[in-house]
């Protein structure tokens, strides 16, 4: 007998869309099951002022599949040259609805991030009078900090002090990879959110690691031990509105991957929603993926859920996502959740 789930259309309040050729790869996949996407900024060169966001959205809109009901929610990339003037017309104008603070050097194209948090502090006490949220990749990128650690040093040493001085900030901590942040954020007083992706929820570093190293598990903030993947699953089907889906979909290509020097990024928006009611099956949760999914984060950003629905269906014979997927440049490796998936999307 099957069995089936029916909650309102997820968002996902963290997606890389990229541009050009592969951007009309994956933009399809995250359309046909999402009905938002926060879309991070981190192009080369990154979305930095209202006119290049502005111009993004327009390239996303044109690559959109027709009949396809999907609105990107730009955001702007924060450098120590960003103008809070700018930054707020684009907020009052419902084109920008969030900034992203990339640590400079902490992942992907994050070359421009702020170095010294003296030189943006205009611009956060500008968003905390105006009520936008500041999205953060969470981890310092000091060289004797472990890898490892530099979540859990983010939150000490940078993240407590900088909500401390500006204590008005709405503040979503980005793919929450420990304990200690999921500590943090459930904890912590004043307004505070965090998400959590997919593959996070699924995969510990056992997984990157055991057995011959998987390059396609590789992302930042790296997956962390099991009792870290433990809590995450916790808190993501705890139904708590502070935490909620950002899939850090994260496109490259094999070629970029599969190299001794490969880059960080997991492709996951094709089968997330199928990987999350797997997760939150077997945590005894189904009744909570409508709130992570679904209705969490369009509370913590101030919009309505979304009135249409999707279902998902569990049935005997296993989904079959495509392995990869072709772009003109070559092939595009999907997350592999490691165990056959059972919830189709219908
Ligand atoms: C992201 C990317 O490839 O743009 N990579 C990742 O591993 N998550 C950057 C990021 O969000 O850190
Ligand atoms: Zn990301």
């Amino acid at each position: 007998m099957s069995q089936s789930i029916t909650i309102r259309r997820p968002d996902d309040w963290h997606l890389h869309l990229r541009d050009g050729a592969m951007m009309q790869t994956v933009l399809p996949e995250t359309a046909r099951h999402f009905a938002r996407a926060i879309i991070m900024p981190n192009l080369v060169p990154p979305v930095v002022t209202a006119e290049d966001a502005l111009a993004y959205r327009d390239r996303i809109d044109a690559a959109l599949p027709d009949g396809a009901d999907f609105t990107p929610l730009m955001t702007l990339y924060l450098t120590e040259q960003t103008d809070p003037d700018d930054v707020q017309a684009a907020f009052a104008d419902g084109l920008i609805h969030a900034v992203k603070l990339y640590p400079a050097g902490a992942t992907t194209n994050s070359q421009s991030g702020v170095r010294d948090f003296k030189n943006v502090r205009h611009v956060l006490e500008k968003m905390a009078e105006i009520g936008l949220p500041l999205c953060i990749h969470g981890e310092v990128t000091t060289h004797d900090v472990d890898i490892f650690d530099r979540e859990q040093v983010f939150l000490e040493t940078v993240l407590d002090p900088l909500r401390r001085d500006i204590p008005e900030l709405k503040v979503t901590l980005e793919h929450i990879t420990t304990s200690h942040g999921i500590d943090y954020v459930r904890e912590a007083s004043g307004d505070i959110a965090g998400t959590i992706t997919t593959h996070h929820l699924m995969i510990n570093r056992n997984h990157m690691l055991v057995g011959g190293i998987r390059p396609h598990y590789y992302c930042l903030p790296i997956v962390k031990r099991a009792e870290h993947q433990k809590a995450l699953r916790a808190a993501a089907t705890s139904g708590n509105p502070r935490f909620f889906l950002g899939t850090d979909s994260a496109p490259h290509l094999d070629g970029a991957k599969e190299t001794a020097c490969g880059c960080a990024g997991v492709f996951s928006a094709p089968n997330t929603m199928s990987c999350l009611a797997q997760v939150f099956e077997e945590e005894g949760a189904l009744d909570k993926l409508e709130a992570f999914a679904s209705l969490n984060g369009p509370a913590r950003y101030g919009l309505a859920p979304n009135e249409a629905t999707i279902t998902l269906e569990k049935r005997d014979a296993p989904c079959t996502y495509p392995a990869k997927y072709d772009t003109p440049d070559g092939p595009l490796t999907l997350f592999d959740p490691g165990t056959p998936l059972h919830w189709h999307v219908l």
